[in-house]
């Protein structure tokens, strides 16, 4: 059996234009895809799909459904098997349950959690809605903040009555057991005897699991005391886990996903508020610092985050290091500040929807660039503060898993700070180094002094086809990478007397065609200067005219390794510099790059061996394989040499 949290996840994952697509091809006509129908024969398409509503729909033969259904028909399988096909596809664990008894009751228990749970925000909303305490109290004063009746009944808003225990004693008159009363909160016992409800006379906002059960609540107080918390919250149940929930994910979900943009807001009055101006793709940490779980949760739906911030500095700069967390989830953070006492929720309800959008669109800042100016601010004209702030803000720039995205950061970066790129760069460099080092050794530095002469052994052994589906993009970078970090370099190798490590590299590759167009350039470029006596520095490259030539020199310049970091790591070998064995460096970026290229000649001669139905010919292709095949072995053995000295 599939639990049935993951049988939400499963549903909520499959996007419909990605199932089908996989079986049929679409094409886009106005807001819906469409195709030719996989269940009867079909000359004009007719088999439509609806990336919003989720379904397809042939208006032929009439089957439609949504993505599951759509799996159980093409591939004729049973509900769980199409569930477990899409599991796969998306990359999702299905934990099996057994159905066992003891399964069975932990089972009945969660779902009796959610129904009490379910149950208790109907009778809060009716609370409110149909009692004369509820209206007057509760009511009123959602009004009274502005929240319009809709946007009440969607979010499901509520009262709880100022009585000891209403709540408390309408459940159990209805059935409910205390057990699943106390283990949701909702009811709290005393010194195991007097028991009385959580949320008195408060008013309450339910909380959604991301499929749309209540799972918890939060209630507000109505009493300006100073001495009565202003939020009440459920404690974690094992149906609500703070820290994998956002506030509004069940009904931002959807918009989140057209405008591949989620605003994140503070509280739940801020939902509320942005919801009703008609910005749907909001949700709220609910005053808790965001969590990966939460970080993960959005990213499923986009990449694009923007933090609405009110504007206290302390607040913000508290917070500046925890959202180092969105960036290491690749994903992309903006920030947009609310000053003079204003959240969002204020904001909206004084001045409007259109202001509001108008607002954000102006002020939205991208995360790096804020934190720089933030500490920027903070340090002054401190030395010492605003060497510190550089480190703080490279550290964050570090966490950028893309490279050309970190690349472009730290170009804007140094004309804010008015540092050169350089020393950012270097600095970037210094760090990304103590982070793959930890990553590849945790415990043990001195890996290397344990394998002393086992040779790479996996250079020959490498499934001929399984590297060679990607390009050789990574060996190209590397190359270029080389050349623009060493290339200026003199050293006497092989008893070749002094030479520049760049005309080196550029004759052992004489004849190598790059792929990757920018590789492509900078290479041409640069042989054209060697060829005129010049020999080209990284600068040349980094303020290049041509934006992607400068920022892919960037990327690589500031990226330690792009290959050597694979082959050194996977052979557990420990080099503490690249620069400690550069001639095995630079070999090695030559000959592995030489080795792709002769790998897809192998694979080339192979393609065409199938093909070829005369014997004669077969025999001609087959030599021609075996000769080069001598050739890459050599390269493998000279590789293994080179990297083992
Ligand atoms: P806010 O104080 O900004 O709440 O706290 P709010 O939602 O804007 O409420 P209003 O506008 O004063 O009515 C932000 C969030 O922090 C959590 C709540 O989730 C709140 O929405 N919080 C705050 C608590 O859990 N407990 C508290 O005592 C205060
Ligand atoms: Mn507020």
């Amino acid at each position: 059996m599939i639990p049935q949290e993951t049988v939400d996840k499963i549903i909520e994952a499959a996007q419909i234009d990605e199932v089908v697509g996989d079986f049929v091809s679409l094409k886009r006509r106005g807001t819906s895809l469409i195709g030719l129908c996989p269940f009867h024969n079909e000359k004009s398409p007719s088999f439509n799909v609806s990336v919003n509503k989720g379904i397809f729909k042939c208006f032929g033969c009439g089957k439609g459904g949504d993505s599951v259904r759509f799996i159980m028909e093409h591939e004729k399988a049973a509900y769980p098997d199409a569930l477990r096909y899409l599991a796969n596809k998306y990359q999702i664990e299905i934990a099996e349950i057994e159905s066992s008894p003891e399964a069975q009751i932990v089972n009945d228990r969660r779902e009796s959690l959610f129904i009490v749970s379910a149950w208790a925000a109907k009778f809060f909303q009716q609370q409110m809605l149909q009692t004369e305490e509820g209206k007057a109290i509760g009511l009123s004063y959602f009004l009274e903040r502005g929240f319009r009746e809709d946007v009440i009944k969607k979010f499901e808003l509520g009262y709880s009555p100022d009585v000891w225990d209403a709540l408390t004693q309408k459940a159990l008159s209805e059935g409910y057991k205390m057990e699943f009363l106390e283990e949701t909160g909702l009811s709290i016992r005393k010194d195991n005897e007097k028991v009385y409800d959580r949320f008195r006379g408060r008013v309450m906002f339910p909380i959604h699991s991301f499929t749309g059960r209540v799972i918890g609540f939060g209630g507000r107080t109505l009493k300006t005391e100073k001495s009565v918390p202003k939020y009440v919250n459920s404690p974690e149940s094992e149906i609500y886990h703070k820290s994998n929930i956002l506030y509004g994910l069940f009904f931002a979900k959807k918009a989140i996903r057209e405008e591949d943009n989620c605003y994140l807001v503070e509280g739940y009055a801020d939902v509320l508020s942005v919801n009703q101006a008609g910005v749907e793709n909001v949700v709220a940490s609910s005053g808790t610092s965001l969590t990966v779980e939460q970080i993960r949760l959005i990213g499923r739906f986009t990449k694009n985050i923007t933090i609405l911030y009110d504007g206290d500095p302390a607040g913000i700069k508290a917070s500046l290091r925890g959202l180092d967390m969105i960036l290491e989830e690749g994903l992309n953070v903006k920030v947009v500040l609310f000053a003079d006492g204003h959240d969002p929720d204020s904001y909206v309800q004084k001045f409007g929807s259109a202001a509001f959008k108008t607002f954000i669109e102006k002020n939205k800042q991208d995360f790096i660039l804020f934190k720089t100016s933030i500490l920027l601010r903070d340090a002054g004209n401190d030395p010492i503060k605003k060497a510190g702030m550089i480190r703080e803000v490279v550290e964050s720039i570090a966490k950028i898993p893309d490279s050309i995205k970190a690349s472009v950061f730290i170009r804007e970066c140094s004309s804010l700070l008015q540092i050169e790129e350089r020393s950012l760069i270097s600095e970037l460099n210094k760090m990304r180094m103590v982070k793959a080092k930890k990553e590849s050794y945790p415990s043990q530095p001195s890996a290397r002094d344990q394998h002393p002469d086992e040779p790479p052994a996996d250079l020959h052994m490498e499934p001929e086809t399984s590297s060679l589906a990607e390009t050789d993009e990574n060996q190209e970078k590397e190359i270029i990478r080389l050349l623009l970090n060493y290339g200026h370099e003199l050293v006497h190798w092989d008893g070749i007397t002094d030479t520049y490590i760049a005309p080196y590299v550029i004759s052992n590759l004489a004849d190598v065609v790059f792929e990757n167009t920018e590789c492509r350039l900078i290479i041409d470029e640069y042989k054209e200067k060697l060829e005129a006596g010049e020999l080209p520095s990284d600068q040349d490259f980094i303020k290049h005219s041509n934006r992607q030539i400068a920022d892919m020199t960037i990327s690589l310049v500031s990226s330690p390794y792009i290959l050597s970091e694979n082959w050194y790591a996977k052979r557990k070998i420990f080099v503490k510099d690249e620069t400690e064995n550069l001639r095995a460096t630079i070999l090695g970026g030559i000959f592995h790059l030489k080795k792709r290229k002769v790998e897809h000649i192998l694979k080339n001669i192979r393609d065409e061996i199938q093909q070829e139905t005369d014997e004669d010919n077969q025999a001609i292709l087959m030599r021609r394989y075996l000769q080069v095949k001598e050739v890459e072995k050599g390269i493998s053995q000279f590789l293994g040499s080179v990297i083992i000295k």
